[in-house]
């Protein structure tokens, strides 16, 4: 008989697509469980980019101490960034860990969990130049049968100052583009409907050899082959790699989404170059205007920094200012938290206090609070087409789905089911949903 699994993941949708491939190593010995208290492995897939997100995952590995004074026979693992960061130190500082495996190690799991069973500790952090798990077929154990993803390279060697995930990921590597169309053909097989391909920058997406020369405006466009009824989607770009290539494969092809995530980080140049994100504010803005010329009806989100070192109340204003330049639809929005081993922690001053890192973050959120309003009100009275997800949490009486600009929408029920597509006019909205009624 198979042994319990329950895995918890942490941190971005990578890691929770990299917990799928786990689970796929395991399936020929482990079940997975959605049980914790039945479980004879708990697996944590941990979370680096920022010290809270370390935090949680200390604080959590405090809770399961007493789960396993109950039961003497469950092992514990972590996994993810959080692992490769730290090694074996997760063993001398919890010692109720018994596993430890870094990002590229997932394929050795089996191995290490036999030498856990015969009660020793097992640790493998090696990073690998080339794993991309291209042949191993995720197990999509926590899913809506609606939406997917696929990652489509790993690692990351930007290495913007601030950041952990080249020193916890590696260095960038695209996968097989036959092997992702495969996996898209068979998800879509099996009644999914939407697709966001997965990496650290995807636009930096680069697949050579003899035969063949795929960048990543051509993966698209393959993957957009499979059927008109799949919808695609990725994340996350960065700017500097945003080509008018790109752009055009978007703009030709209905099913792939328009909703581009383009993390800016900042608004000022002083930060930007500090940041080492090789753009300038003028750059990303010309890039956001050549998205809107080709798409109008394009989304961007982002993602924004507050509070980096050195960072002074005009950079800060700067920032403010081109959040409603672009007029964003969304945002993920923190506060600068230094990451050991960073150029940032070895060269630069963590010198913002405290208290106006929050103020400053306080007002970011509040302005993207105005954009996404305003961004949402600009629907009304228009109609778009949704896939329907399932019924809204607060009533069954509603369900909800998303637009192609990754817009959620809740509309009175319909006599069809998730994974069909519907056509939606807003009448009302807030700032995180649309609200309307399916017209014909
Ligand atoms: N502090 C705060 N935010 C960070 N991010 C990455 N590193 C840090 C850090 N040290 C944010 C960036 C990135 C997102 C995934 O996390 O905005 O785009
Ligand atoms: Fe980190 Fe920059 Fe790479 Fe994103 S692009 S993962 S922020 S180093």
């Amino acid at each position: 008989m198979k042994k319990k699994v329950f895995i918890e993941t942490y941190g971005c949708q990578m890691n929770f697509n990299d917990s799928e491939i786990v689970m796929s190593v395991l399936s020929p010995h482990y079940q997975n469980t959605d049980n914790i208290n039945e479980a004879e492995l708990i697996l944590i897939n941990t979370c680096s980019i920022r010290d809270n997100a370390e935090e949680r995952i200390w604080n959590r590995l405090k809770h399961l101490r007493a789960l396993k004074k109950k039961n003497k026979n469950l092992k514990i693992g972590v996994l993810g960034c959080m692992a490769e960061r730290l090694k074996d130190d997760f063993i001398e500082r919890e010692n109720i860990v018994d596993l430890v495996v870094g990002p590229d190690a997932y394929r050795e799991l089996p191995q290490l969990l036999s030498l856990v069973d015969s009660g020793q500790n097992a640790i493998n952090t090696i990073l690998s130049e080339e794993e991309t798990y291209a042949d191993i077929s995720p197990v999509r154990y926590a899913t809506n049968g609606v939406s997917a993803f696929i990652s489509i390279m790993r690692g990351c060697q930007n290495f913007c100052s601030y950041c952990v995930v080249p020193y916890t990921r590696g260095k960038e590597r695209s996968r097989n583009p036959h092997s992702i169309v495969e996996e898209a053909k068979d998800l879509f097989e099996k009644g999914y409907k939407e697709i966001t391909l997965l990496g650290q920058n995807v636009n930096s997406y680069l697949w050579k050899n003899d035969q063949e020369t795929i960048h990543f405006w051509n993966l698209m466009e393959m993957v957009a082959d499979v059927s008109p009824l799949l919808r695609i989607r990725f994340a996350t770009s960065h700017p500097k790699d945003i080509s008018d290539e790109l752009i055009d494969v978007i703009a030709q092809r209905p099913n792939i989404c328009k909703s581009i995530h383009l993390p800016v980080q900042s608004g000022s140049d002083n930060m930007l170059k500090l940041m080492n994100r090789k753009y300038t504010r003028e750059w990303y803005l010309s890039r956001i205007e050549a998205i809107k010329n080709r798409m109008p009806d394009c989304t961007i989100s982002t993602d924004i920094i507050a509070g980096f070192c050195n960072e002074s109340e005009q950079d800060h204003q700067d920032t403010l200012d081109l959040m409603r330049k672009v007029g964003y639809s969304a945002a993920f929005m923190f506060k600068y938290s230094t990451r050991p081993g960073t150029f940032a922690y070895k060269k630069l001053d963590d010198n913002v206090p405290e208290e106006l890192k929050i103020k400053r973050l306080q007002e970011i959120i509040n302005l993207q609070q105005e954009l996404s309003l305003a961004s949402n009100k600009r629907d009304i009275g228009k109609t778009f087409e949704v896939l329907i997800e399932g019924f809204s949490k607060r009533s069954d009486e509603q369900q909800f789905g998303r637009t192609s600009q990754n817009k959620v929408v809740v509309f009175p029920k319909s006599n069809l089911d998730k994974g069909n597509y519907v056509n939606v006019l807003i009448k009302s909205c807030t700032a995180a949903t649309l609200k309307g009624t399916i017209v014909d």
